[in-house]
């Protein structure tokens, strides 16, 4: 198909940011590869690019397995930072449990789990603090790509009774549960009514926009809640993710490498990460329709000390003081609102589960209005 030239504007009239991408003149296949679609078809969306920069299956930051996580890698998450943050959730999903009548066909669904560590960091501690959940407990992983699977295997050696994968989600009762899934979802670029395509000038990769009818412009990720309501039967969902609860500001993505914000999704295709902060109203309205309810929505801060202060004393408590003590510094980096404690926020949704038991600990301190 021949582009449709009189559509676009170059983005450089449009008073939006265009940088010169003079410095990014790679030549890896999968830049090849994107380069003669967009010389075949014309300008792309933004979800189209970033879903061959992420997944394409060879090339792709992540199907092709060269995402890295941590220290050593391109960026930190909350499992990142040490298994005190699998502890945590392992606490609440044990209540969940409790909850859903200790049933004993319940999992734990997580989607998302690159190289399987939160799943061993939950595994481990209900081995070693609720042996009666431990025996009633399933893990599914959720993974499309072979390579991670094959990374999750490895980490989860020790519980391969325990953990089964699935190439995507099928029926289950428990929770599903994932941290930065959303924000890795494809979306298209859509701001008042324009849309930011992804073109070439010569070899370099620019910008240019056109017109576009009233779209949703993270439908991927809205499709994923469908999905997951779709396949819940009874529990919860808890997302963990970056993101805001209203529209108005301009979107830009975040693409991290070796702990680097870069300026341009263009740089180090294929090498670099890509993001955009969640648009929680929406997933929140999707979830709603596909007869999911809100069963909570804070920051990370509330949300963690929530499960602390329930779940550090008492009979419940069993030894996450114990923990607690020796994770001092992981605990700071995930509570502390300059650090992740409010980069974060955390969606809880409930179905089937009656509503009079009243929010999970872990929303007790919840500070933003409940969706209910
Ligand atoms: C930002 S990483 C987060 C990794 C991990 N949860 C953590 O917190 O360290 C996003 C992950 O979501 C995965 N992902 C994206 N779409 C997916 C899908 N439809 N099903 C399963 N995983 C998916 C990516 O492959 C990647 O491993």
């Amino acid at each position: 198909m021949e582009a449709r030239r009189d559509w676009y504007i170059p983005v450089s009239s449009l008073d939006v940011e265009c940088r010169a991408l003079d410095l990014f003149q790679l030549n890896t296949p999968l830049v090849e590869s994107i380069r003669q679609t967009i010389r075949a078809q014309g300008p792309q969306s933004f979800a189209w690019f970033m879903q061959q920069a992420l997944y394409h299956p060879e090339h792709g930051y992540y199907a092709s397995g060269h995402c890295a996580i941590g220290r050593k890698g391109d960026y930190f998450t909350n499992v990142s930072i040490g298994p005190l943050f699998g502890q945590l959730l392992a606490t609440q999903f044990g209540e969940i449990w409790e909850r859903l009548g200790e049933i004993d066909d319940f999992l734990v669904v997580e989607q998302g789990a690159h190289d399987g560590q939160f799943a061993r960091d939950v595994l481990e501690f209900v081995q070693k603090r609720r042996r009666k959940f431990f025996d009633a407990l399933r893990y599914r992983i959720v993974e499309p790509f072979p390579i991670l699977q094959a990374r999750q295997r490895q980490t989860l050696e020790a519980f391969r009774d325990k953990v089964e994968w699935r190439e995507s989600l099928q029926p289950f009762k428990g929770v599903h549960f994932s941290n930065e899934l959303l924000d890795a979802i494809p979306v298209r670029l859509i701001s008042n009514g324009r849309e930011k395509l992804v073109g070439l000038d010569g070899d370099k990769f620019v910008f240019v926009e056109r017109s576009v009818d009233k779209t949703m412009f993270n439908q991927a990720a809205l499709e994923c809640v469908d999905q997951i309501a779709a396949n819940l039967q009874r529990g919860y969902v808890i997302a963990i993710d970056y993101g805001r609860m209203d529209e108005d500001s301009q979107r830009s993505a975040q693409v991290r490498v070796q702990h680097r914000n870069l300026d341009s999704p263009f740089e180090q295709i294929g090498e670099a990460d890509i993001t955009m902060s969640v648009h929680w109203r929406s997933i929140i309205e999707r979830a709603q329709a596909n007869g999911l309810r809100v069963a909570g929505f804070t920051d990370q801060h509330h949300f963690l000390t929530g499960i602390i202060s329930e779940f550090a004393s008492g009979d419940r408590g069993q030894s996450l003081l114990a923990d607690l003590g020796k994770a001092k510094r992981e605990l700071q980096t995930l509570l502390h609102p300059e650090m992740l404690g409010r980069a974060f926020q955390v969606l809880a949704l409930a179905k089937n589960v009656d509503v009079k038991v009243g929010p999970l600990a872990a929303f007790k301190f919840a500070r933003e209005p409940r969706f209910a």
